[in-house]
């Protein structure tokens, strides 16, 4: 509560919120975080059940649970909602936030679908396994040698005396997509359109996206959030990127096809009365990408489609990922727009608040073209001042703090009831993204303080390698 000349006024910040079918009893969200409980079968285990849990304790407005697959395929431990057979554990996480918060936040899954991408090689075994050969590579070698040695020798005796060049050699005698395949590991592109399935993605991606969304309905989730950010699929359909040349890539509305007949399909699967929403990027943050120009009309035309929040993000791409050691596989948070997604005190000096400029330009726009669909921003948030200031400004509608509800899940409960100075701020060092990015069980820096003093407890669960808590300390209000 605020004194105001004498009046008492809620902050906008815990003020409701309705939209579509939806009220929210605050302004508070919760984005989606993948932090690596499922197991291989893409179950919600145990462990995923306690950490939303966990979130639901701290009755933000809305949770929304990580990227969640809509293909059947094996995806490590990452959560799916690719069968019916997902239904019922589905359910019980649904079950368990309501309860954890007493009714009060409103649940939504992500749904994503991601291409193929394998782990870097080692050199020797890419070159001889993988390289497929062509005649422009003899005729390159001999360019690059000053010997006609190259056109007469086996394809074995080749790659063997390729491997023996200097490697800078060895590079200028590949095309750029093979020496993206040797020094980060081959990776599908929605330009891959001479393979079929890549080709056929237009015609398989809605029916999948529905199906997953009516499972989301039927296990008890408030709505979905199509997943159209990062490195995704449908995300690198709306890339500037992408130049597929069959009406779904190329201009900005072609660009925008697939993702809208993917919602369309999805709203018939699931009717009027369940909350369908996006996450789309404010910038791609990488040379050649979209920028918010793009962003502003995707916006608008989801809008004008029906979508009933938007929820804005940046960056998080593949094409500027760092290097990733020999084993294992590029990661699209860890180059310049990764930092972008999830600026930090290295990256930004401070990461306050750095992107909810993408988040008003894009509401403006929305709201110029007549409609009031709710935005979500995201990016730093950590204080109820920036929050409640990103709200009563018209940065947003909705205000989404991913890392500092990770450090402190009641931190909103903790403003809401001026208790402010007991919120476990998050330092923005991404130590959690470092073990996202393992693929390890993602836990906070700041939790394990209190493991020290909490040793010896018998009920406190930790992480695989022993050494971590897997969830926040506990709060009493
Ligand atoms: C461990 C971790 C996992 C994340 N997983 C997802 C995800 O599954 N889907 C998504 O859209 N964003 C994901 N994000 C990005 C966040 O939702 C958020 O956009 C980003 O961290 C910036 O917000 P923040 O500064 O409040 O952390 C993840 C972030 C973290 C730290
Ligand atoms: S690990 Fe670091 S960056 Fe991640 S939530 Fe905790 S304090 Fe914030």
């Amino acid at each position: 509560m605020c004194l105001h000349n004498g009046s008492v006024t809620t902050p906008l910040l815990f003020q409701p919120l309705t939209f579509g079918s939806m009220r929210l009893h605050t302004r508070s969200w919760v984005p989606a975080m993948v932090p690596w409980r499922s197991n291989e079968a893409g179950e919600a285990t145990p462990e995923v059940l306690a950490w939303y849990e966990r979130f639901a304790q701290g009755q933000p407005g809305a949770l929304v649970v990580e990227a969640t697959g809509v293909r059947d395929v094996k995806s490590g431990p990452l959560l799916r909602i690719s069968a019916d057979h997902y239904v019922p554990g589905l359910r019980r996480l649904t079950d368990t936030v309501r309860a954890a918060s007493q009714g009060r936040t409103r649940l939504f899954v992500q749904l994503i679908d991601f291409l193929a991408i394998r782990r870097r090689p080692e050199k020797a075994v890419w070159v001889r396994r993988f390289w497929q050969l062509k005649s422009q590579h003899r005729e390159r070698l001999c360019a690059i040698t000053g010997s006609s040695q190259w056109l007469d020798m086996t394809e074995t005796e080749l790659r063997e005396a390729a491997l023996a060049l200097p490697h800078t050699d060895l590079l200028r005698v590949l095309d750029e997509r093979e020496v993206e395949e040797l020094e980060m590991g081959w990776r599908e592109r929605v330009t891959d359109t001479q393979q079929a399935h890549i080709q056929a993605l237009p015609q398989t991606l809605p029916a999948l996206f529905a199906a997953a969304a009516r499972r989301a309905r039927a296990a008890g989730f408030d709505g979905v959030e199509l997943h159209c950010a990062h490195a995704y699929t449908l995300a690198s359909f709306l890339s500037r990127r992408n130049e597929r040349t069959d009406g779904y890539g190329g201009t900005r509305a072609a660009r925008a096809r697939l993702p809208l007949e993917v919602l369309a399909a999805v709203r018939t699967a699931v009717g009027s009365d369940f909350v369908v929403g996006v996450r789309l990027l404010g910038d791609e943050a990488i040379a050649g990408g979209s920028t918010i120009d793009d962003a502003q009309d995707y916006a608008l035309w989801f809008a004008q489609a029906g979508v009933e929040f938007v929820s804005v993000s940046r960056g998080g791409k593949f094409e500027d990922a760092r290097q990733p050691k020999v084993g294992e596989a590029a990661y699209p948070y860890t180059g310049p727009s990764g930092h972008a997604c999830m600026p930090t005190i290295k990256s930004h000096g401070d990461p306050r608040g750095v992107n909810l400029p993408l988040a008003r330009a894009i509401r403006a726009h929305v709201r110029a073209g007549g409609w009031q669909t709710p935005i979500v921003g995201a990016g730093g948030i950590d204080h109820m001042a920036l929050a409640e200031r990103a709200l009563q400004t018209g940065d947003c509608d909705l205000v989404a703090a991913a890392r500092q509800t990770l450090a402190d899940p009641d931190w909103w409960r903790k403003a809401e009831l001026g208790r402010e100075h007991e919120v476990r701020r998050c330092s923005y060092t991404n130590y959690c993204e470092g073990l996202d990015q393992r693929h390890k069980q993602v836990t906070c820096r700041l939790w394990d303080r209190d493991l020290i003093t909490l040793d010896g407890d018998g009920g406190l669960s930790r992480s695989l390698d022993g050494k971590r808590r897997l969830l926040a300390p506990p709060w009493q209000p």
